[in-house]
């Protein structure tokens, strides 16, 4: 590897190391890879060898030794870490005493934000700078161009942006994927909550491909024509798109992998995350909640198996004409796209939110424009979400364009038919049913908080305020055992 060469340094050359780096590379860089694994550094110098073969500019080296890797940078250096979460630390450990003033760290992996946030205070007092960016699109994506949210200390971002900036996706219209999105956690603040977003949209369709295959027992290509006519309409997306492919695949001997895949969803917590911000910054995202709840139910195997010998339900024929009845599978894709657009509002919400308590300084339309293409939620309705924010920037709930509330609001009758006949179907629907109540709870006037607050003060005299009167209030309600 020369000596003060390479224009970037990418650590850790796993999946998403080794695409990305070869990616920025391709853009006509000079990008150095580290990995201890020196299989995978030798594996990531030969593929850029092959891979980068005839391009103008792009070259690649690699090392399992971190003095030759460091050495190898052009400085102030600019590394690019995508190891797992947990071993963020430990790398910033081995790395920092051999970087120097000025030097630039990003954390390209999926990082928990408040981590990020101690990252960049921590590197600050070694006079580095420290960007935490989301990045999405998986293995695929960061080869060819993710979505990049880069969040932190923006003093670094002028050096950094020419490396990212090309490798980026480009939305419909030209433009990358990627945009400085604000201080502190910001990137990977926003990069959790796109995760959470992807929980409830992977949930919602889940539940659509649930009430076709169970409760109208069509077969996969039948399902998969569908998801296909949907996303060749509003529906259009990466995750729709996908879900059409998974339905045909065969096994080795002809049958239909789906139907063998164990149903017990896997998480690596970053659902669990938007949840946990959500609750602490008492911003409702129900569908995203419900998604993670239903994944950590899908888990309980056993019980399940001993549920469904022993737990009543509906008769499966009587459910299969409730759904026909309804008008399914049709109303479905009005169900779905409604469930999407409020999945999308708590989501941009819970930034909104975040970015009025931290002080992140981001701009929703900003992170709402980055993941139309690239990230792994894109989707033509991201289309509708920015212009949303065109026309109005300081939009703290999506719902609240005039052009997005009339639109649920014209597809809320089939979000309706949906829920109550997979419920009268006895097909588990947690995600569009809490699409459908925050819908409904954000239209209502009036809540039965009223009864609850009622009840507070009842048991524990936690006071109540009232409408007519200003002040708060505490009353000796009268035991009816009393009377
Ligand atoms: C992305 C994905 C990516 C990863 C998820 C999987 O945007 O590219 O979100 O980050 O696939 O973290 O998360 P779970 O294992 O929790 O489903």
């Amino acid at each position: 590897m020369q000596h003060a060469h390479y224009d970037m340094g990418v650590v850790g050359l796993g999946v998403m190391g080794a695409n990305l780096g070869l990616n920025i590379a391709s853009r006509g860089h000079r990008v150095a890879g580290y990995d201890p694994d020196a299989a995978k550094a030798e594996a990531f110098a030969r593929r850029g060898q092959t891979e980068l073969d005839g391009i103008d500019g792009a070259e690649t080296a690699a090392s399992a030794d971190i003095d030759t890797f460091v050495g190898g940078l052009k400085t102030p250096r600019v590394l690019l870490l995508l190891v797992p979460a947990n071993v963020v630390d430990s790398a910033l450990d081995s790395l920092v005493p051999h970087l120097g003033e000025g030097d630039i760290v990003v954390d390209g992996g999926n990082s928990h934000y408040p981590d990020s946030e101690k990252r960049q205070r921590r590197l600050a007092e070694h006079g580095l700078h420290f960007i935490g960016m989301g990045v999405s699109g998986g293995e695929e994506g960061a080869r060819h161009g993710p979505s990049m949210m880069p969040g932190g200390d923006a003093a670094a971002w002028d050096r950094v942006r020419p490396l990212l900036e090309p490798a980026a996706a480009q939305a419909d219209d030209g433009s990358p994927c990627i945009a400085w999105i604000g201080s502190g956690g910001a990137g990977h603040f926003v990069k959790m909550v796109h995760n959470g977003i992807e929980y409830g949209l992977m949930q919602l369709i889940a539940e659509a491909y649930d009430v076709l295959a169970r409760g109208l027992a069509l077969a996969p290509e039948a399902i998969r024509s569908h998801f296909v006519a949907w996303g060749e309409r509003r529906l259009s997306g990466y995750l729709i798109e996908i879900t059409a492919d998974i339905l045909v695949q065969r096994d080795e001997d002809g049958g239909h992998l789906l139907e063998r895949i164990r149903d017990a969803a896997r998480q690596k917590g970053t659902g669990r995350w938007t949840t946990e911000a959500a609750l602490a910054l008492a911003i409702p995202t129900p569908t995203i909640d419900a998604a993670v709840t239903a994944r950590g139910l899908s888990d309980f195997y056993g019980l399940r198996q001993n549920g469904s010998a022993t737990l009543a339900g509906p008769q499966p024929a009587d459910g299969q004409s409730a759904l026909m009845d309804a008008g399914l599978p049709r109303a479905l894709e009005g169900a779905l796209e409604a469930a999407m657009l409020l999945t999308y509002a708590q989501g941009m919400h819970l930034i909104a939110a975040a970015d009025a308590e931290y002080g992140y300084g981001l701009h929703c339309g900003t992170v709402a424009r980055i993941w139309r293409g690239g990230c792994i939620i894109r989707a033509a309705l991201l289309e509708d979400l920015s212009a949303a924010y065109e026309r109005d920037a300081e939009l703290r709930n999506p719902l609240f364009d005039p052009a997005l509330g009339a639109r649920i609001g014209e597809l809320q009758g089939n979000l309706r038919k949906a829920v109550a006949a997979a419920a009268g179907a006895g097909i588990p629907m947690p995600a569009m049913s809490s699409a459908l109540a925050y819908y409904d709870a954000l239209r209502s006037a009036r809540l039965p908080a009223n009864l609850i607050q009622a009840q507070r003060d009842y048991f524990g005299s936690h006071t109540y305020e009232r409408l007519d009167r200003d002040g708060s209030f505490h009353t000796q309600w009268a035991h009816a055992a009393d009377s």
